[in-house]
C-alpha cells in the first residue's frame, strides 16, 4: 500500500497523543513532520507533550516544530486545567511521562511546512487536529504553495451542537479567524465534525480492556481518567470519543467515513455564535460546496484501527 504523505498539526492532548500513535502505527502514513499549535494547553505544553508520545513511542526522528502561542486576532486564555485533558494536557497521570530528551527542529510551524511542501516532489495532505492557526498563516504568507497541498483534513467543526459553546466545536472556537481564512482559500477540506466524531467513540467497557492490552494501551488507559469522566458525566456520550484520529481513518479507510459536500463558513461576527460552523444543509445559499463534512463513522472499524496501531507500536516498545 502506497503510504500517504502528511503533516500533522497538533495541540497535544490525549486524543491527538492516540491521533499521533495511529498515524505512526497504522503502517497507513509516511508522517513527514508534526507541527504544534496552542489549543488544549499553552503552545510550549502542547509542545512538550509531542515530544514525550514520540519518545515513548521510540519514534524521535519525527521532527517536530513549534507554532501558534495565539490566535490570529483574539487573545489565548488558557485556564490552570483543561477539564478534559488535565492541568498537563495528559491526564495527570499519577506516573507522568517523563521529560523528553528530543527536540524540536528550532524552524516555527509555519516555515516548516512551507519548506516541506516546497521541497516536495509530489502534493502533502495537511492534517491539522487543533486551532488552525498554523495553516491559516502559512496559506496567508505562502498562497503560491496551493498547489503543493494535496488536501488538509481537519479535526473541527460540527454541523449542529458544539462543545466549545452551545454552537461552536473547540478547535474552530479557539481560532474562528483561522479556520475561517482555512475554509475560504479554495484548497480542498475534509472536515472530520462533531456530528461524526462523537460516534467514533472507545466504550467505557472496551476502555475497561486497554488496562490489560498491552503496555502502551495500558499508558492509555491510565491517561485517559479525567477524559473517560468528562465522556461520561459531562458529554454523556456512551464513550470516549477519538476525534483527532478520525481524519487519519478517513485518509487510510475513506470507506468508513460517511459524507457530504457542503457549503460552510465560521460566524467571525457573532455574539453568541462567534466560532460557529455553519453549514449550508439545505443548500439555501446558492454557494458552491466547499468543504467535505463528515456526518458518520463505522464505529468498529474505527476503534480497531486505533487498537491495532497501539499494540503495533506497543511491541516495538523498547
Ligand atoms: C477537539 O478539541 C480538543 O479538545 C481535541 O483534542 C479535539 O481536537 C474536539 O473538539
Ligand atoms: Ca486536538
Amino acid at each position: 500500500m502506497e503510504k500517504t504523505k502528511i503533516i500533522m498539526d497538533v495541540d497535544t492532548g490525549i486524543d491527538d497523543a492516540i491521533a499521533i500513535c495511529l498515524a505512526l502505527g497504522s503502517g497507513a502514513f509516511d508522517v513527514l513532520g508534526i507541527t504544534t499549535t496552542f489549543g488544549n494547553r499553552k503552545v510550549d505544553v502542547t509542545t512538550k507533550n509531542t515530544l514525550k508520545i514520540l519518545e515513548l513511542i521510540g519514534k524521535t526522528n519525527i521532527p517536530v516544530s513549534k507554532g501558534a502561542a495565539k490566535p490570529i486576532v483574539k487573545e489565548y486564555f488558557s485556564p490552570e486545567k483543561s477539564i478534559v485533558h488535565g492541568a498537563d494536557g495528559l491526564g495527570d497521570m499519577e506516573n507522568p511521562l517523563p521529560e523528553p530528551t528530543i527536540k524540536e527542529t528550532g524552524m516555527s510551524a509555519v516555515e516548516f511546512m512551507a519548506k516541506t511542501l516546497a521541497e516536495s516532489d509530489e502534493p502533502v495532505t495537511i492534517v491539522p487536529v487543533g486551532p488552525m492557526t498554523n495553516v491559516a498563516t502559512l496559506l496567508m504568507t505562502s498562497p503560491e504553495l496551493k498547489p503543493k497541498i494535496k488536501e488538509v483534513v481537519v479535526m473541527g467543526g460540527s454541523m449542529l451542537k458544539g462543545n466549545a459553546s452551545p454552537v461552536a466545536e473547540a478547535n474552530i472556537k479557539q481560532d474562528p479567524e483561522a479556520a475561517y481564512i482555512l475554509l475560504h482559500s479554495g484548497v480542498k477540506i475534509r472536515m472530520a465534525c462533531l456530528d461524526a466524531t462523537w460516534n467514533g467513540y472507545v466504550s467505557f467497557d472496551e476502555l475497561e480492556d486497554w488496562k490489560t492490552d498491552n503496555k502502551l494501551s495500558r499508558i492509555f488507559y491510565q491517561m485517559c481518567g479525567i477524559y473517560s469522566e468528562h465522556y461520561k458525566l459531562r458529554m454523556k456520550n456512551p464513550g470516549l470519543a477519538m476525534h483527532d484520529s478520525m481524519t487519519l481513518a478517513w485518509i487510510a479507510r475513506p470507506e468508513l467515513v460517511k459524507s457530504e459536500d457542503y457549503y460552510v463558513t465560521v460566524d467571525i461576527d457573532g455574539r453568541y455564535t462567534y466560532g460557529m460552523t455553519v453549514t449550508d444543509v439545505n443548500r439555501v445559499t446558492g454557494e458552491k460546496p466547499n468543504v467535505t463534512m463528515s456526518t458518520d463513522v463505522d464505529r468498529v472499524p474505527f476503534i480497531n484501527m486505533i487498537k491495532e496501531a497501539i499494540a503495533r507500536l506497543s511491541s516495538e516498545m523498547k
